[in-house]
């Protein structure tokens, strides 16, 4: 039986993660350990929560003596670790968070994990500790080339320099201590559950209300959209097949300019519940707004290595994805409703306000 610890599963993905690793691990057990910030919801796993092999701990990773009493309560073999601050805007406006959380909560985690294994360097060690980070940490790409796992990282927002600070320890303890760490670097996920700060569920939530759609700048940045559930389906592959010690890139080879997406969103909206109260389209919602400071033009991931060496490749297209994640906000509005509550509209009043 494995004793995973996760972290960060209350959050958008590591909530689809909690899911499908009790359907898919039937003799493993799951610690959740989640701070539950504003981007942590346990609503998000409601229907799995009287599962005995779950167990959610409400608390910070940056506490040590928590983590410390986890693995030793628990005898945690592999750690699946998610929780992060992964907001870029908020990473501007307040990049104090990210720091903490990213790097010393990382730094923590694999302290913690290290003492607690007792793994040697160049000596086989049968846990695991993945550690889940961003494409971002590669920097913006130009018009063509893709992110590879030897491109040299180049962060650039708070968020993704945290991450890159974050990735570097995970790897340092590998190198250093023997640690058996395992990183993968993902392109932008969407799907259920995803906090509406981020582009999708912000704008199918708007488009839904007749609110305004705000696009940064000229809406032609691109991104590699990547749906939650093949990004778990990855994670899995790379727990059970995946060298101690390498980086994998996991990406959609799917890439889309921002106003593509808005557009999609829109035209799948109109179809499935009618147009705006005054018949217009709701691409007429659409704004162009000021833009994201430092807002890296392009990201695009070459996902070659986890697919020659685990077989691993997206099985949910782009308009497949767009569309089953379209009809789950509709679907849950009253949860979309609870997340998005008073901090929700002071936060969107700051950031889009003034735009
Ligand atoms: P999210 O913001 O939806 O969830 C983050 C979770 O971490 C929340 O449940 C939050 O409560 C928890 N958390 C935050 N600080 C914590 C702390 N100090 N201690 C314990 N828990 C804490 O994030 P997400 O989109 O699900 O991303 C999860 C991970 O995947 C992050 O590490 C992120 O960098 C990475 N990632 C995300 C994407 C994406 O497109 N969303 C793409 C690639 C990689
Ligand atoms: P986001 O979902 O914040 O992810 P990331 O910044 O990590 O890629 O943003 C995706 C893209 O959408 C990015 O280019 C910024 C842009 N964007 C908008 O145009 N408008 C918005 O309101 C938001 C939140 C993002």
């Amino acid at each position: 039986m494995k004793h995973i610890l996760v972290t960060g599963g209350c959050g958008f993905i590591g909530s689809n993660f909690v899911r499908m690793a009790l359907g898919q691990l039937p003799s493993s057990r799951i610690v959740n350990l989640d701070k539950l910030t504003y981007a942590g919801n346990p609503e998000n796993l409601r229907d799995i929560e009287d599962d005995p092999r779950y167990r959610l701990v409400k608390g910070d990773i940056c506490d040590r003596s928590l983590m410390e009493s986890l693995f030793d309560e628990e005898k945690i073999d592999t750690v699946v670790h998610f929780a992060a601050e992964s907001h870029v805007d908020r990473s501007i406006t307040g990049p104090d968070e990210f720091i903490r959380t990213n790097i010393f909560g990382t730094f923590t985690l694999l302290d913690v994990a290290r003492s607690a294994w007792g793994c040697m360097p160049s000596s086989p060690c049968p846990q695991r500790f993945l550690h889940v980070s961003t494409d971002e940490v590669y920097g913006s790409l130009g018009e063509s080339g893709a992110f590879s796992e030897t491109t040299p990282y180049d962060p650039r927002s708070p968020y993704s320099a945290s991450k890159a600070s974050s990735d570097h320890l995970a790897s340092a303890y590998f190198h250093t201590y023997g640690l058996p760490v395992i990183i993968t670097n993902c392109s932008n996920n969407y799907g259920p559950y995803q906090f509406p700060e981020k582009l999708i569920p912000l704008i199918i939530n708007n488009a839904l209300k007749g609110m305004e759609l705000p696009v940064y700048g000229d809406g032609g940045n691109v991104r590699d959209w990547l749906f939650v559930e093949d990004h778990c389906r990855a994670i899995l592959a790379v727990l059970a097949r995946g060298r101690v010690g390498e980086t994998y890139n996991i990406g959609g080879s799917s890439e889309k300019r921002n106003i593509e997406v808005v557009e999609t969103i829109c035209d799948i909206l109109d179809e499935a519940v009618g147009r705006l109260p005054s018949g217009m389209p709701r691409r007429s919602l659409i704004r162009f707004v000021k833009d994201r400071a430092g807002h890296d033009r392009r990201y695009a991931i070459d996902a070659s290595k986890i697919k020659a060496e685990m077989g691993w490749a997206p099985v949910v297209t782009f308009e497949q994805g767009i569309r089953c994640t379209v009809d789950w906000y509709i679907m849950n509005r009253t949860w979309s409703d609870a997340v998005m509550d008073g901090s929700y509209r002071k936060y969107y009043e700051e950031m889009y306000g003034g735009r």
